[in-house]
């Protein structure tokens, strides 16, 4: 592999690692390609070929929800095998290393693993260890990227508002701990949006933000002031080391999006949160459910999102 590992010779996506260094070219190929898999999934047969007889192997070492079984549809809708690899009954379990059940997967003709797991760096670890005919996509990878979440996220985004290069985006919360929130704000100044702002205490900030192109702010109302786009951010409890917070209800009071505070923003501003979402932590009900609210919509555009990222991945060569 090259300088960039997610790039081959011809300078074709042959990985999914991270959107950090990607052009705004693929960006928008990406985003293009989906919508037309947005129509195939309103078809009376959502399905189409173009994996056929293709075996995708999704290794999820994390929890999910959401990015497991939406990969495991767009996988079927490409007509792919797909194999769900159950970690707890692997032998990872006595003790088997990651690449070694990568090798033996691969042994049985893999061409595409779907990698979640808590490390930084795992997928990017197995996409250098493969032959070059399979495709790893990164399905999280610890506080380090979630590409196709923010990938379904800057669909979600063209699909309500349009354009990128007038929008005022806000990302409010633990972007810290955040994999999703680094790879919104790659994709959200990659793809042009002139003003990306994150809005949390200081204790859930990173320090590299400003060279990111961010604005930080500190108060919920005045970092909402006329955003078009609102990012609501889970507290990563499981990824915290230490209290950051004196606790969630005062974290709530303070950063909790509720009708009110979200009056500061545009009369149209859109709410999305890539869940799972705690209610009554980070986001209010009466929003979450509102009117304003994108966020099932978001779950719906991620299957044509990973459609689009796994047919582009197997119609290029290592
Ligand atoms: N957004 C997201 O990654 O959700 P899951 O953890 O449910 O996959």
């Amino acid at each position: 592999m090259g300088a960039n590992p997610q790039l081959n010779a011809q300078g074709e996506l042959q990985h999914l690692l991270t959107i950090e260094g990607l052009p705004r070219s693929l960006l928008i190929h990406i985003l293009d390609t989906a919508e037309g898999f947005v129509a195939v999934n309103q078809q009376e047969v959502r399905k189409v070929p173009l994996l056929r007889g293709k075996a995708i192997f999704n290794l999820f070492f994390e929890p999910s929800t959401r990015t497991r079984t939406t990969f495991e549809i767009a996988a079927k809708r490409l007509s792919a095998d797909v194999i769900n690899l159950n970690i707890s009954a692997s032998s990872q379990s006595k003790g088997e290393t990651l690449l070694d059940t990568v090798d033996n997967l691969a042994a049985m003709q893999a061409d595409m693993f779907v990698v979640r797991h808590a490390q930084s760096g795992a997928a990017h670890m197995i996409a250098r260890h493969v032959a070059p005919h399979i495709h790893v996509v990164n399905a999280g990878d610890g506080r380090h990227a979630h590409p196709t979440q923010g990938l379904l996220d800057m669909f979600t985004i063209r699909k309500y508002k349009g354009e990128f290069h007038n929008l005022r985006v806000a990302i409010v919360g633990d972007v810290l701990h955040s994999r999703v929130a680094r790879s919104q704000i790659h994709a959200l100044t990659t793809l042009g949006v002139p003003e990306v702002r994150v809005i949390a205490p200081k204790t859930l900030l990173p320090g590299d933000m400003r060279q990111m192109g961010v604005q930080v702010y500190h108060d919920l109302a005045a970092g909402l002031h006329d955003v078009d786009v609102v990012i609501i951010l889970r507290l990563q409890n499981e990824r915290m080391r230490g209290a950051r917070l004196p606790s969630s209800q005062e974290y709530f009071k303070y950063y909790g999006l509720t009708a009110e505070k979200l009056a500061h923003a545009k009369a149209d501003a859109i709410v999305m949160h890539p869940g799972p979402m705690n209610r009554g932590v980070e986001i209010d009900s009466a929003v979450a459910d509102g009117k304003q609210s994108v966020i099932l919509p978001q779950v719906t555009f991620g299957i044509a999102v990973r459609m689009a990222v796994m047919s582009i991945l197997a119609g290029n060569q290592g």
